[in-house]
This record gives structure tokens, C-alpha cells and sequence, in this order.
């Protein structure tokens, strides 16, 4: 009994000590999505946070379509992309696909904000009348500047995403890395055509907020587009698989408007 007993403490160990490094390197990242370091105390985490706690115009928010203001001034959210090598990257919190080379613009009037990276978050963090949706995508894009306008893609369940699709085997990849725990891991998606995102937009929301994860830095320009996409069950398992089990459910809390105005962009209105 005695070594069967001991076998089983030392395994218990292990695991232990596995599941603490997993925290801990959460813990250097600074931030998560429950407990501790979860979004109600992001502000506390570093001085650098502080726009998390005291910001008046954070994100993501709820959009109440019959709240949303029509807005004849609002142009075309025109997206303007190339196929360039890309890289999966997952840091722990989200998987996100980067770009080394310049991929292409976002255009919010007349200023260009260049396609830096995406990543996905399941459950989707913005609410569309008060419902959350399985997933939703964050474009993110940053003008010469530094500023950032972040398109958002927000997916309900159906059929799969014909997009992630073709990263679904990088993702199982990730999955199996067990050296992924200490730090970011990296799949390389080889040559990477955006054509499947950048299909044009009849319809999207605009209002002013901010990063979604700290420093919660504000003066983002957030255009949710208004059509809704399909993901299977399986692909949002395939996006929460490689990631820290307390970021899993990788979205902030809806934050409040706190007066803020949300635009709508409507082609057939113009
Ligand atoms: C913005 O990007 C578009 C498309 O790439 C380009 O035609 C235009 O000249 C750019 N405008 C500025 C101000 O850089
Ligand atoms: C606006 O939409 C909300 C949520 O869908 C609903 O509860 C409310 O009754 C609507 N208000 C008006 C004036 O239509
Ligand atoms: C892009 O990736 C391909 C392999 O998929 C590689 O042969 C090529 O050298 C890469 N190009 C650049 C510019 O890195």
C-alpha cells in the first residue's frame, strides 16, 4: 500500500506544481480572467492599469440598437488587406494571428490605421441587446500615430467559419505544446490571405472606448460590425483548448456608457 500511496502523493505533487506554474506565469503577464487578478481588480495591478478602474470610457459595452444613433457622416469602413506570411501565436490569455509584414489599412475617414494582428475571444465581450455571443473577433489596427480603431466580428453558433477553418489544425497544435506554459507559442500559418475577413460592411456601430485588456488604454475607435457570423461548437473548443484554464472565458464584463453616444453606419441609409 505504502508505495502506491507514496506514487500517488509524488503524482498529486506534480500536478500541483504544474497547475502553480500555470498561475504564475499568468501572474507575470499581470493580468486574468478570474480571482485576484480578474478584471474588477486589473486597476490595482500596476500603476500603468489605472484607466481600467477610474477610465469613464472604457469597453466593451452593450449595444442597444434602438438606443444607437443613425449617422449620415459615417463613410464606408473600408479594409484594404494582402496576403502577407502570418504567424498563431497563443500568449496564454488569446490566440491571436500576427502579421511581421504590412498587411494592409483600415480607413475611419480619412485617416489609414495599419491591420497589426487579430485575436479571437470566446464568450464575445460587446453585447448586442443585452445578449452575449459565443464568440466575437477583434481586428486590430493602429495609425502612424499609435492610435487604434479595432473592427469586431461578433459570431453566434451554426455553421463553421470557413476562416478559422484554415487555422484549425495550428490550434490542435497549440493544444498538444506542453512548453507553451512558460512562454508564447508560435505556429507559423505560412502565406495568409485575409480575403475571408475583409468581405464589405452593409452595416456597423461606432462609438469611442478602449482596449479590452489592461492597460485599458482609451481614445480606440470600435466599429462592431452589424452581421452576425456562424462558428461551430467544435472551432470555439479549438480556440479555448490552448489557453490558461482561467482564461478560458477570455472576455471582460460590459462596461458602462457613462453618456457616450453609439453611431450606426447603415449603407442603405445613404
Ligand atoms: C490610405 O490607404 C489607401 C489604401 O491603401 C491609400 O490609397 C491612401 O493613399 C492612404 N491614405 C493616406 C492618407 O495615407
Ligand atoms: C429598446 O430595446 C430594448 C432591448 O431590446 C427594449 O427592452 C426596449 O423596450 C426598446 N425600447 C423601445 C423604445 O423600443
Ligand atoms: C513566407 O512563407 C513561406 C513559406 O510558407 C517562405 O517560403 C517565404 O520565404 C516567406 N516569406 C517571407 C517574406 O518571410
Amino acid at each position: 500500500m505504502a508505495a502506491p500511496l507514496g506514487l500517488f502523493s509524488v503524482l498529486a505533487f506534480a500536478l500541483l506544481l504544474a497547475a502553480s506554474s500555470v498561475t504564475s506565469h499568468n501572474a507575470q503577464e499581470g493580468f486574468s480572467y478570474s480571482g485576484a487578478k480578474g478584471p474588477s481588480n486589473w486597476g490595482h495591478l500596476s500603476s500603468k492599469n489605472s484607466a481600467c478602474s477610474n477610465g469613464k470610457t472604457q469597453s466593451p459595452v452593450n449595444v442597444v440598437k434602438n438606443q444607437t444613433v443613425l449617422s449620415k457622416s459615417l463613410t464606408p469602413l473600408i479594409r484594404d488587406y494582402h496576403p502577407v506570411n502570418a504567424t498563431l501565436v497563443n500568449n496564454g490569455f488569446s490566440i491571436a494571428i500576427v502579421f511581421e509584414e504590412e498587411v494592409g489599412v483600415l480607413m475611419v475617414g480619412n485617416k489609414n490605421y495599419s491591420f497589426k494582428q487579430m485575436h479571437w475571444h470566446t464568450p464575445s465581450e460587446h453585447y448586442l441587446d443585452g445578449a452575449q455571443y459565443p464568440a466575437e473577433l477583434h481586428l486590430v489596427h493602429q495609425a502612424k500615430d499609435g492610435s487604434l480603431a479595432v473592427a469586431a466580428i461578433l459570431y453566434d453558433y451554426g455553421k463553421p467559419d470557413r476562416f478559422l477553418q484554415k487555422i484549425e489544425k495550428g490550434l490542435a497544435e497549440m493544444a498538444q505544446e506542453t512548453c507553451g506554459l512558460d512562454e508564447e507559442s508560435h505556429v507559423a500559418l505560412g502565406f495568409f490571405n485575409p480575403k475571408n475577413i475583409k468581405r464589405s460592411t452593409r452595416k456597423y456601430y461606432r462609438y469611442i472606448g478602449s482596449t479590452t485588456t489592461p492597460p485599458c488604454t482609451e481614445q480606440v475607435v470600435w466599429n462592431i460590425l452589424g452581421k452576425v457570423r456562424t462558428i461551430s461548437k467544435e472551432q470555439v473548443q479549438l480556440l479555448k483548448a490552448p489557453l490558461y484554464s482561467d482564461c478560458k472565458n477570455n472576455c471582460r464584463p460590459v462596461q458602462p456608457l457613462n453618456g457616450r453616444q453609439i453611431q450606426l453606419y447603415d449603407e442603405l441609409s445613404h
